[in-house]
């Protein structure tokens, strides 16, 4: 079960965090893993483990942001059979502390990102009649959370984009779901903290803990189980859904 053997896979940012993990996994069921990344450095890690585990895989540098880009290297792939799209940035800060450049900053990558991917990935996904798109959102699409105007935003832009997708393209094979996590321990959420609680970061680390019910964040891993169940072939009956993955963020907190 859960066998990716002769796929081809596109994971966007994943030279860190929760793509890293997704992609090792990739690479470990017998995918051909395209990660996409901001520089080779960024990618050279995993590129490296996934080498020494005898994965096969290679790195792209691109900015998802930028259509073209985007679209040379998918150009250049016979078939893609696997799309994730996880690269993505934060913002910290309500609506008053959103300027119109953080705005377009976390718009440009988190939204325009993901549809740069879906254009450049579904018309040949359309051409073999099937594939299999799988997009980071959040818990954040789905209830308030304080001070994250511009991030929430951008996936709940990410969870409409799903069923969108998931709708136009099921005749042509193609699944097209969402999973939404509550907090991951990753250098995403490092950095944030650095950035916007410096001096605090073992307080409000422990905060952010504590506000899954389940007691603590979730390990990158965990959530790489989810994608490759919702991308492999066990998940053929599953479209046009979102999967929270969450330690009860959703349900149990009262
Ligand atoms: N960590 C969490 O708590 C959490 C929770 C819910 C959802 N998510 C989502 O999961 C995804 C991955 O998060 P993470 O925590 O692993 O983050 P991370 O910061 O550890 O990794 C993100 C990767 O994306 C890459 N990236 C950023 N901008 C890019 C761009 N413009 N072009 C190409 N690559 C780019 C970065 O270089 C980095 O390697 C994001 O979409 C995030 O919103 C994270």
């Amino acid at each position: 079960m859960f066998s990716l053997e002769n796929k081809v896979a596109i994971v966007t940012g994943g030279g860190s965090g929760i793509g890293r993990a997704i992609s090792k996994l990739f690479a470990q069921q017998g995918a051909t893993v395209h990660i996409v990344e901001l520089s080779h450095e960024a990618g050279a890690g995993v590129l490296q483990e996934i080498r020494e585990s005898g994965g096969e895989v290679f790195i792209h540098v691109c900015d998802v942001s930028k259509q073209e880009q985007l679209t040379a290297i998918v150009q250049q792939m016979d078939k893609v059979d696997i799309l994730v799209n996880n690269a993505g940035i934060a913002h910290v800060g309500n609506l008053e502390n959103c300027h119109s450049a953080d705005f377009e900053r976390i718009f440009n990558v988190n939204v325009k990102g993901a549809y740069n991917a879906l254009y450049a990935v579904v018309p040949k996904m359309k051409e073999h009649r099937s594939g299999v798109i799988l997009n980071l959102a959040s818990i954040a699409a789905q209830v308030g959370i304080t001070d994250r105007f511009a991030y929430s935003m951008s996936k709940g832009a990410i969870a409409a984009m799903t069923l969108s997708v998931a709708r136009d393209y099921i005749a042509y094979g193609i699944r097209c779901n969402s999973i939404s996590p509550a907090r991951v321990h990753t250098p995403f959420v490092d950095g944030f903290l650095a950035k916007n609680y410096p001096g605090q970061e073992k307080g409000m680390f422990e905060k952010l803990a504590q506000s899954q019910p389940i007691g603590r964040m979730a390990k990158p891993e965990e959530i790489a189980g989810l994608v490759l169940y919702l991308c492999s072939d066990e998940a053929s009956f599953i479209t046009g859904n979102d999967y929270p993955i969450d330690g009860g963020f959703i349900k149990l907190n009262n």
